[in-house]
């Protein structure tokens, strides 16, 4: 199990364990984390699920590929170069402890 914190633009946060090779996104949905949406259950077919790295973690969790870069242009809320799409981030033991903040708004 790894620990993953979610951040909501209200400053709220809560910490949870997620099974090692689940996605950031699946873990939130598990939890009933509000500020994720994933409408289109992790297939990069939406941008609901969009969050921003932790400035400590950006250097683990890798930066975004072209096409999860596209998919962000639709993004509901501002895209820094720290949004991912959470979908994307698979948590593995390298990433325990790993930080991601939520977007204002998802649609
Ligand atoms: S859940 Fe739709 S792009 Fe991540």
């Amino acid at each position: 199990m790894v620990k993953v914190t979610f951040i909501d633009h209200d400053g709220t946060q809560t910490t949870l364990e997620a099974a090692e090779g689940d996605s950031v996104m699946e873990t939130a949905i598990a939890n009933g984390i509000d500020g994720i949406v994933a409408e289109c259950g992790g297939s990069m077919m939406c941008a609901t699920c969009h969050c921003y790295v932790d400035d400590a973690w950006i250097e683990r969790t890798g930066t975004r590929s072209e096409s999860e870069d596209d998919m962000l242009d639709s993004a509901a809320s501002e895209v820094k170069p720290t949004s991912r799409l959470s979908c994307q981030i698979r948590l593995g033991a390298d990433l325990d402890g790993l930080v991601v903040h939520l977007p204002e708004e998802q649609i």
